[in-house]
């Protein structure tokens, strides 16, 4: 069961559902969000992410359940009464607007004073450090610039909630890895709570305080990041928020576990049965035989290289061993070659890197 009971809980879902027609897209969720935190949503496309987010918005309407922000019931208000600001992966900026009168958008809506008006965006502007374009049209700006903007524009508003929906999804790798350092940045110096919807596990972990691992309109696990990639609840967060060698295994009645043809320990109280085994690729060391230091505390198994492959900083080796085929990565070293295809090696990793999920979980 996730545990979504956190204390001083700013936004909090309680059993909340979505039917789609007669299908069920999300069901019974809880979630609860701090003040000031950002909470990733994570999880396959389909998994019910966007439409989490659209019911917090009041875009949707839940079938059950209840939704509050700071104690206060919105379950049944209407969108603009939810104070929510709200960022897409397609920016939705209005294209015949310039940029600054698009950030003015939400708060000439609310009818405040014209002054105030053109402080307030000048001001969520000079936060995203678009001031010098506020003059230009959204077609004359970069993705990033244009996704600036959408945040300027839904931080203008001071909402009580900040939901984004893979607003980076739409731009190349380096400029994404820019932007959440940015979002991020913005996000813990205007002290907003947010939601932030994606499918990209390195952007939830490097991104937000805590994290929901979403699997078909249900939450698999919430956690830290750290939490969830170093004891993933179940073998579906283990693959999903990182990569992992899978050995197919057996634990007998006395505990024992067998995988790759050999006896391992792992984690934890293991029940008797067929198991999966999940190390992660980088958490596994090659050494030359023999493979000596903290013999007790670590797994190994002997193997020979089958495979070799480059991945920028990475080397990617395959590792025929026992009756399993490993993928270990190691990070480029400027002095020591890469290990040729055909040398004998042991692998060799840590008891608590070693997972163990019943079989066939995912
Ligand atoms: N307006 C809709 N009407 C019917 N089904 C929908 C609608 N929106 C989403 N769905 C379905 O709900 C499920 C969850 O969709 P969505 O929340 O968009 O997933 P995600 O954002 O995680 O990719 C999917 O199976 C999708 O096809
Ligand atoms: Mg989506």
């Amino acid at each position: 069961m996730p545990d979504s009971s956190v204390t001083n809980a700013h936004l909090q879902l309680q059993g909340v559902g979505v039917n789609f027609g007669a299908v069920n897209v999300i069901a019974g969720l809880d979630l609860s969000v701090r003040k000031g935190e950002m909470v990733a949503l994570l999880g396959p496309s389909g998994c019910g992410k966007t439409t989490t987010l659209r019911t917090i918005a009041g875009l949707h309407r839940s079938s059950c359940g209840r939704i509050t922000v700071g104690g206060r019931d919105i379950t049944q208000l209407p969108i603009h009464e939810r104070d929510m600001g709200m960022v897409f992966q397609s920016y939705a900026l209005f294209p015949h607007m310039d940029v600054a009168r698009n950030v003015q958008f939400g708060l000439k809506m609310r009818k405040l004073p014209a002054r105030e008006v053109q402080a307030r965006a000048q001001r969520a502007l000079e936060m995203v450090q678009l001031a010098h374009l506020a003059q230009r049209k959204p077609r004359e700006l970069s993705g990033g610039q244009q996704q600036r903007v959408a945040l300027a524009r839904a931080l203008v508003i001071e909402p009580a909630i900040l939901l984004l929906d893979e607003p980076l999804s739409n731009l190349d790798a380096k400029l994404r890895d820019e932007m959440r350092v940015q979002i991020r940045a913005l996000q813990q110096q205007s002290g907003i709570t947010a939601v932030f919807v994606t499918h990209d596990q390195a952007e939830a972990l490097s991104m937000c305080d805590r994290v929901v691992v979403m699997r078909s309109g249900r939450i698999e696990q919430l956690g830290t990041p750290t939490e969830v990639y170093e004891r993933p609840a179940t073998a579906f967060v283990a693959h999903f928020v990182g990569r992992t060698n899978k050995l197919k295994g057996s634990v007998d009645a006395g505990g024992t576990l067998t995988a790759a043809g050999q006896a391992m320990k792992a984690h934890g109280r293991l029940a008797p049965g067929a198991v999966d085994v999940l190390i992660r690729p980088h958490r596994i060391g090659i050494a030359l035989p023999p493979a000596q230091a903290g013999a007790q505390e670590r797994n190994r198994i002997a193997g020979a290289i089958s495979s070799i492959s480059f991945v920028g900083d990475l080397v990617q080796y395959g590792v025929r061993a026992g009756s399993a085929e490993f993928v270990v990565e190691e990070a480029t070293q400027r002095h020591r070659a890469a290990l040729p295809v055909g040398s004998h090696v042991v692998l060799h990793w840590s008891v608590q890197d070693t997972l163990v999920y019943p079989a066939g979980d995912a």
